[in-house]
């Protein structure tokens, strides 16, 4: 499954959704990011988030289960291989709907971070939408709703502090080309999509939720 991603690094670096916005900016901002923040990048991908931190001052660990993202440290997020509290932050982007077991990835977040857990991903819509992201990308597992990450978090140990939502437009030709997702698929694809549509139907539109998750303790 994530012998897919290695083959993805230019597109998810080069990829403006991933790239910038103010998703992005926010996420980096309720890192608390400073000189002396150690912050942990789960699921980097094209390395948005660490290359943001670290310019905000951070000392900076990446990891992804994908050797080919060239992160610092090849693991999955389920089984993170740092001593308890070894970080300041944790952060995890656009990355979670693609976790095997979600709750184990933030269970083991928890477990690293001293203080806060950061993360973003899609919000979940409706069936139509999961049915067209997985046929588009079969490493799409599922996403979630906000009552379900409260619950993801509070079951790890997590006190949420913020939450908010960010509506995010999809250029879809770009947003299929990224995964190499064509022909009959890519139409079955833009029709499970049709009521998520912008009026030029050329972009479509969804929702990412950023959540934040203090240690209790
Ligand atoms: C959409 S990209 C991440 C985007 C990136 N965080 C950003 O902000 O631009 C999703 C990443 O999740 C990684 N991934 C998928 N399943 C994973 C898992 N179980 N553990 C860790 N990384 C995983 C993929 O290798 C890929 O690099």
């Amino acid at each position: 499954m994530t012998d897919a991603w290695s083959a993805r690094v230019d597109a998810y670096r080069a990829s403006p959704t991933h790239r910038e916005g103010a998703d992005l900016d926010a996420l980096v901002a309720w890192c608390e990011p400073g000189p002396d923040v150690e912050a942990l990048d789960v699921a980097t991908g094209g390395g948005h988030v660490a290359r943001r931190l670290a310019e905000a001052g951070c000392r900076v660990t990446t990891c992804d289960a994908a050797e080919g993202m060239r992160p610092d440290v090849v693991c999955p997020a389920e089984a993170l291989p740092f001593p308890d509290s070894s970080f300041d932050v944790v952060a995890c982007r656009i990355a979670a709907h693609h976790f095997r077991d979600v709750a184990a990835a933030v269970r083991e977040m928890a477990r690293v971070t001293r203080r806060f857990v950061v993360v973003e991903d899609t919000l979940y819509a409706d069936e139509r939408v999961e049915e067209a992201e997985r046929l588009r990308d079969p490493t799409h597992m599922r996403s979630y709703s906000e009552p379900g990450w409260r619950g993801l978090m509070e079951a790890a140990g997590l006190a949420v502090d913020r939450a908010e939502r960010f509506p995010k437009r999809h250029p879809v030709e770009p947003w299929l080309a990224r995964v190499g997702c064509t022909g009959e698929t890519a139409a079955r694809v833009r029709e499970l999509l049709s009521h998520r549509m912008a009026t030029d139907e050329a972009v479509w539109l969804d929702t990412k939720l950023l959540i934040r998750g203090r240690r209790g303790d």
